[in-house]
């Protein structure tokens, strides 16, 4: 019975996703690109192979100048290589290009110049793995095929709180199967668009727009405080250098801290609200407004101080900390996952070092604000 309600409410709950992520995508989404919409075939396989290795802000203006100087496939079967290695140049990984006039070459000798409309036909050309084919499939035929990726793993996980690697064998499997699952089947090409634009813009990798999310009332890792924890990895690449940013926040006299649940060196301690970043964050008064904003909907905090960065060095890493007391004015203000616990109480927890350091002042900590 408990296996019948708990399979009841995974498919409730996948159906909410995918509305809700229909919505949003129907009435939110402002994220303009050249290629969206598209239904032309060449056209939308000529924006996602230069989209595979390839941000979208630089991939713009080069899929502008392909579509200008090949607006069909003819056109680019019948170019000269060294023109399109021409137009391509700056971009990168140049095999794209080489499998684009061949592939181009093929479909006009061989099909008559008619873009193949199955998704294992379409798989199965040259430069076009598994993603490119949903979407190609997906966009312009509307076949129910759903795009994984990075940004469908982070989506996925957190949404739906799955913690398994994504890159394990297990963890594959599970996700590309939940994102078949999710998929709208109605409007695929319009679903698969959605996720990939709500992954970049509002469930970012880091800071991310939580409090603007139109699934945060729904979202496993929001209510368990683990949106900065997932997806996991099994295979933790080893930066040398992590940012951490430890948010204290200070309600009534009391900060809170919660038990690290991740399964790292930090593993049953305490700390802060932590948001780690890729690269070196930019922290001031209204970069933190902001933050706060799209986090919680805080308006009305204010900045206690902002630290310069603390390093702390590793066997493997190093980790640069800066630390930003925030003082609440909202004592209804909670952080599921987190205490609030007095000042003085602080020392009956473990922390790990680097807290330890800014909490005893150990450290030559300059604030900057
Ligand atoms: N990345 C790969 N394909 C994309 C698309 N169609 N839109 C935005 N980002 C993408």
């Amino acid at each position: 019975m408990r296996d019948v309600i708990y399979s009841h409410f995974c498919i409730v709950k996948k159906s909410i996703f995918t509305t809700s992520l229909m919505q949003w995508h129907k009435t939110a989404n402002d994220r303009q690109m050249p290629w969206k919409g598209e239904r032309d075939p060449y056209k939308i396989w000529l924006s996602e192979v230069i989209l595979q290795q390839t941000r979208v802000e630089q991939g713009w203006s080069y899929y502008e100048k392909f579509i200008k100087h090949y607006p069909t496939i003819d056109k680019l079967a019948k170019a000269k290589d060294e023109d399109a290695y021409k137009l391509w140049e700056g971009l990168g990984y140049y095999n794209r290009c080489k499998n684009l006039l061949f592939t181009a070459r093929e479909i006009v000798q061989q099909h008559k110049g008619v873009f193949p409309s199955e998704y294992d036909n379409i798989l199965a050309l040259k430069g076009v793995g598994p993603y490119t084919a949903a979407a190609i499939a997906s966009f312009a035929y509307d076949l129910p095929f759903a795009v994984v990726d990075g940004n469908v793993f982070r989506v996925l996980s957190r949404a739906f709180g799955v913690d398994t690697a994504i890159d394990s064998t297990a963890g594959k499997q599970y996700f590309a199967t939940l994102a078949q699952e999710v998929l709208d089947l109605k409007e695929p090409g319009a679903y698969n668009q959605a996720i990939m634009d709500f992954g970049a813009t509002v469930c970012k990798p880091a800071l991310p727009h939580c409090a603007y999310c139109p699934l945060e009332k729904h979202c496993v890792a929001r209510a368990t405080g683990k949106v900065n924890a997932l997806p996991v990895k099994e295979k933790v690449l080893q930066k040398k250098t992590r940012w951490f940013t430890y948010f204290i926040f200070e309600n009534d006299g009391r900060l809170y801290i919660r038990k690290r649940g991740e399964k790292d060196i930090w593993e049953n301690l305490y700390e802060f609200y932590l948001v780690e970043t890729d690269e070196k964050p930019v922290w001031d008064t209204t970069t933190v407004a902001g933050w706060l904003d799209e986090q919680f909907r805080l308006t009305n905090a204010t900045v206690g101080h902002i630290t310069t960065g603390i390093n702390q060095q590793l066997t493997h890493q190093t980790i640069k900390a800066q630390f930003i007391l925030v003082h609440l004015k909202d004592k209804k203000f909670s952080l599921s996952g987190f205490d609030a616990v007095g000042r003085k109480e602080l020392s009956k927890y473990a922390f790990p070092k680097l807290i330890n350091m800014y909490l005893r002042e150990k450290a030559n900590i300059v604030t900057l604000f």
